[in-house]
């Protein structure tokens, strides 16, 4: 099948490189020249595990291209997906800019029968204003080409994209199935998903709405099991029980499960914060408040900051001669993404009040650099407080603490002997509770996790 993608980031790229895998052939559009620069000389803009290999086999193939050229975009596929960025608008609400100016191209250079589907993360609703989009640029050239606007959301996490995308535990598909149209987006639809559900079927067809509330109901769940977990372990380091072990406790039940009951410092990443905010948005808009909902952004941007406050509760509010290691800086590992990352509220915690910090991380230096730069713009002297060094070990050096705010492998077993002489002192703040308190008392560090303090 020819299939157009509409937006090259993280979810475009998995999703255009996938479908070629599979055979298709696939026309991915970017309005970023850089990046589709990058894709078209063998580069890859992103670091997700598995991409590149099948980027460039695709690529050889001559079943995935990259282009800047929007009327080549529109010509090139029956199915658009739609995969472009939604933002949080200033008010916490998605931000369809980019959605809609999307749509809107497809309008202007259609000239056959279109699928688009709309696989960025959107409210309800807005299927209909994509669809009002197309068709007043369809009237505005006097142009009928049919068309049906299907939302297909994605799941995929980043770090193991490609895996969740090429065995994917659901495909949700919303279709209106009521026009001619619909039914021939249905049976597009059908067939370009066959080969993800060979084994078993794995689609859930449903209507559009159904479909574009389930993205948003998925993402709110998941952020309100690690909120509740975050605020249970806040809770456990006071009444000296382990999470860890209630983790394991709860999670048992298998009406409860043990993914993602983690606590931590925080979740971060460009989806779970801003989808969050957008469901309450969409919520306000319908005069109801969404209780839990704001309860688990309040737990999430206080947990941010919990790591930052047991430094300050152990080295006291003024840090100025203070100097610190961050292992980890990207919100999660296997990736180089730096939105909303938990380390960078811990950062600018540390230096505003005078320490200096040594940070690394093993695959998100540059966008890290990139992103500090930025966060600290207005205020130049703190990002001076930054080392960026190359190695954990070298972050180590004189530090009187050292911070682990991501999980990545190569921080879970360290040379503790070696961690213990180079920092000035022993004390481990660890975000992500990789290592065990009672090891870590035995071998002479001072250790704070997050909800361990048994
Ligand atoms: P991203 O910011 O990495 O990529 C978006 C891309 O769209 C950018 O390269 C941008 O240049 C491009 N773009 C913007 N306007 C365009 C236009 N008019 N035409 C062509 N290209 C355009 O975003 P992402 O992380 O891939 O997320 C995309 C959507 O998918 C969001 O709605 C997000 O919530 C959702 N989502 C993301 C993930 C994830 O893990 N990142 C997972 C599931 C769903
Ligand atoms: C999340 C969802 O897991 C995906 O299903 C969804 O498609 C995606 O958002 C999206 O809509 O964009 P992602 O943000 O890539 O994926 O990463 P997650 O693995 O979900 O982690 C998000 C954050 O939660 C990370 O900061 C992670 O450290 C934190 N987390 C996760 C915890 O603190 N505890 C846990 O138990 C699990």
């Amino acid at each position: 099948m020819k299939i157009t993608i509409i937006g090259t980031g993280y979810v475009g790229l998995v999703t255009g490189a996938c479908l070629a895998e599979v055979g298709n052939d696939v026309f991915c559009l970017d309005v970023d020249q850089r990046k589709i620069d990058i894709l078209n000389s063998g580069g890859i803009p992103i670091h997700e595990p598995g991409l590149s290999d099948i980027v460039a086999r695709n690529i050889a193939a001559g079943r995935l291209k990259f282009s800047t050229d929007v009327a080549a975009s529109v010509a090139h596929g029956e199915v658009q997906f739609i995969a472009v960025g939604t933002p949080p608008d200033e008010d916490g609400s998605a931000d369809l800019q980019y959605v809609l100016a999307a749509a809107r191209n497809i309008g202007r250079h259609m000239n056959g029968f279109r699928v688009i589907v709309d696989k960025s993360t959107v409210p309800v609703g807005t299927a209909d204003k994509v669809r009002a989009a197309i068709a007043e640029e369809l009237k505005k050239r006097d142009h009928n080409s049919g068309f049906a606007v299907v939302s297909n959301p994605e799941f995929l996490k980043e770090g193991a994209a490609v895996e969740d995308f090429m065995r994917p535990d659901r495909i949700v598909i919303g279709i209106d199935e009521h026009t001619p149209d619909g039914q021939r987006a249905h049976a597009l639809m059908k067939k370009l998903y066959l080969p993800f559900n060979r084994n078993h079927e794995r689609t859930f067809w449903m209507d559009v709405r159904s479909a574009e509330f389930t993205k948003y109901a998925a993402n709110a769940m998941l952020a309100t099991r690690i909120s509740f977990m975050n605020e249970l372990a806040n809770l456990a380091d006071k009444v000296g029980a382990d999470i860890e072990a209630v983790r394991h406790g709860i999670g048992s039940d298998p009406r409860i499960g043990y993914n993602f009951l983690y606590a931590g410092c925080g979740y971060g990443g460009s989806c779970f914060p801003k989808d969050v905010q957008a469901l309450e948005r969409t919520a306000r808009e319908y005069d109801q408040n969404l209780l839990v909902l704001q309860a688990v952004e309040a737990v999430n941007d206080r947990q941010k900051r919990i790591l930052g406050a047991k430094i300050i509760e152990r080295f006291g509010q003024d840090l100025s001669g203070r100097h610190f290691a961050i292992w980890g800086l990207a919100f999660k590992p296997n990736t180089d993404d730096m939105r909303e990352a938990p380390s960078r509220v811990l950062i600018e915690q540390l230096v505003s009040r005078g320490a200096t910090v040594a940070v690394y991380d093993p695959v998100a230096m540059e966008e890290a650099r990139r992103v500090l730069t930025l966060d600290f713009e207005s205020r130049p002297e703190l990002l001076q407080r930054i080392r960026f060094v190359d190695t954990p070990v070298n972050a180590l050096e004189a530090a009187d603490a050292l911070a682990i705010v991501t999980e990545w492998k190569t921080f879970r077993s360290p040379d503790f002997d070696r961690l213990k002489s180079m920092l000035r002192q022993p004390v481990v703040f660890d975000g992500r509770n990789l290592f065990e308190p009672e090891i870590m008392a035995d071998a002479g560090f001072e250790y704070y996790g997050i909800g361990r303090s048994v």
